[in-house]
């Protein structure tokens, strides 16, 4: 295949997932891209999976829901001729290590704020993982149809609270009740609001808010604080800078209400042209180039099929050079073994099927019989690169867990080495006693934990939750003593661990000990 042919592949491209706080409208803006790209034909498609909560302590329905997030994981589909996967991230109960490594395969995020509350708590620990590998970020202000908060007030917010600069694309006229549109700043066009959802868009002359058309659609209190305020904007603000935006330091703004499909298209018009295609990837032979053509990709996730009786996992591979073909051999940098890829599956919100061939920024799912790690990279030719291991992220919830059944020991600690493998969940060894002691980002993935040896292993567990709140790796083992009410341990591949009781027993470690350094992550 010819290099042109690939590139015009990878421009026709984008790759994000969406970020929010559970309620700030992730679901309805995804249903209404889907919509709106054709890919479904009613709304309640993607809904329709919330509504299926189900019981945790059920391994049965657990698996069931897995299923269906396996499904929905990766939406693939096209929006005005560009190939698009998003990227699930569930912000929900299931909050987990997953949801962050997700964001290690995307090429930007957009990241929704509810208009009433501003910038939440998931939403910042989100933005934090995207803004640390400096991917653009692109805001959706949601809810505008419904009194919110004043809109210089969330751009402060965004700002202070997540330390990025932000530059309003659009500006909301009114809002609430009096919500009637938005002013789109860069195309100069006014979009207007009304409830039956009938929308239109205007384009203004030169003299954009100071000509005449613009008085024909909005009442003259309106226009003339429109006009105050984008004048403001324009002497006093941010230029919109898209070497900024490229790095995350500057995220582009709009005002929008999901649940009318109010500011969508416009939303996405500007975020197909800003967005960047697949972006080259750092390995351990320098920087590779999506474009070049020998085909790489990394496992970024990994998880069990809703089918029980066969168990299979899918591994998820977001490919990164090169083309993808079925039947191809490709090797693992870990095993250095090589094998067939003999079927690759594509998904869509509920389905998944077959395909032929990928290409870079697109998310693959391989049947995995045990063969992948998270973080394997697999090349089409042997010994070549390496994407190295994926971060993994300090974990906030800790337990010492044992088998019930002493006879079952041995399963035990093969069923734990598979998940921790897996990255279901952080397991430590206490240096003293060799007691396991299990990490997590969300307490839920201790019941999936508990719910798989069960399954899959025959383990009956005791689980003991443990009152301590993070992990740090110490890079350099110098002597050094730790309170008892703390654990000195080791991971699973032996490196040093110290699991503080929370944030004053770690400053205090840390006072005492200025030369041992400690690190969030590995
Ligand atoms: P999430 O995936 O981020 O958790 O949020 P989701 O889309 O489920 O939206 C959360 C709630 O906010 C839903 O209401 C949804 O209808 C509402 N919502 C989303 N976008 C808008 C918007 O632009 N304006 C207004 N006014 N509401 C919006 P719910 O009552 O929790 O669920 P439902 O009964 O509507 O399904």
């Amino acid at each position: 295949m010819k290099i042109t042919d690939l590139e015009q592949e990878i421009n026709k491209r984008k790759t994000f997932a969406i970020i929010s706080h559970p309620d700030a409208g992730k679901t309805t803006l995804t249903e209404k891209i889907l919509f709106l790209s054709g890919a479904i034909r009613s709304a309640g498609t993607v809904k329709s999976r919330k509504s299926e909560k189900f019981a945790t302590s059920d391994w049965m329905e657990m698996e069931k829901q897995r299923g269906i997030s396996i499904t929905s994981s990766v939406m693939q589909f096209t929006y005005n001729n560009f190939n698009i996967n998003i990227l699930d991230t569930p912000g929900h109960q299931d909050f987990s290590e997953d949801t962050y490594r997700t964001l290690m395969a995307v090429d930007s995020v957009v990241m929704i704020i509810d208009a009433a509350k501003g910038v939440e708590a998931q939403t910042k620990k989100l933005f934090k993982v995207c803004s640390d590998r400096g991917i653009p970020i692109f805001t959706f202000v949601n809810k505008m149809d419904r009194q919110g908060r004043d809109p210089f007030e969330l751009l402060e917010d965004i700002e202070e609270v997540l330390g990025i600069q932000s530059y309003p694309m659009n500006w909301p006229i009114g809002m609430g009740k009096s919500f009637q549109g938005v002013y789109d700043r860069i195309l100069n066009k006014v979009h207007l609001y009304n409830e039956q959802k009938e929308h239109h868009s205007y384009n203004l002359n030169d003299d954009g808010l100071k000509g005449d058309k613009i008085k024909e659609l909005i009442e003259p209190d309106e226009l003339s604080d429109l006009q105050d305020t984008v004048s403001l904007l324009d002497e006093a603000g941010d230029s919109l800078d898209l070497d900024a935006i490229k790095e995350g330091k500057q995220t582009p703004v709009f005002f929008g209400s999901a649940i009318t499909s109010f500011g969508i298209p416009a939303f996405m018009e500007h975020f197909l042209e800003l967005a960047p295609e697949p972006q080259g990837r750092e390995s351990d032979q320098g920087q590779i180039s999506p474009s070049d053509p020998s085909f790489t990709g990394f496992v970024f996730k990994i998880q069990a099929n809703m089918n029980p009786a066969h168990r299979d996992r899918i591994a998820f591979m977001r490919i990164c050079s090169g083309k993808f073909s079925k039947g191809m051999e490709a090797w693992n940098d870990r095993t250095n073994k090589s094998f067939k890829l003999a079927q690759g599956q594509q998904f869509f919100a509920a389905s998944r099927g077959n395909i032929d061939e990928a290409y870079p920024g697109d998310i693959i799912g391989l049947y995995d019989p045990g063969m992948y790690r998270i973080g394997d990279t697999l090349c089409g030719t042997k010994n070549t690169i390496s994407y190295g291991e994926l971060p993994q992220f300090p974990p906030e919830h800790f337990a010492k867990v044992r088998a019930k059944n002493a006879m079952k020991q041995k399963h035990f600690y093969k069923g734990v080495a598979q998940l921790s493998e897996e990255g279901a969940v952080q397991v430590y060894k206490t240096a003293t006693m060799e007691e396991t002691i299990i990490g997590v980002v969300g307490v839920l993935q201790f019941e999936v934990f508990e719910n798989r040896l069960k399954s899959e292993y025959g383990v009956d567990l005791e689980i003991l939750p443990l009152p301590h709140t993070c992990a740090r790796w110490v890079s350099k083992e110098k002597p050094f003593k730790v309170e008892s009410s703390n654990y000195q341990a080791h991971d699973q591949q032996g490196n040093p661990v110290i699991i503080f009781e929370n944030d004053f027993s770690l400053r205090w470690f840390q006072n005492k000990n200025p030369d041992v350094q400690l690190n969030e992550k590995r």
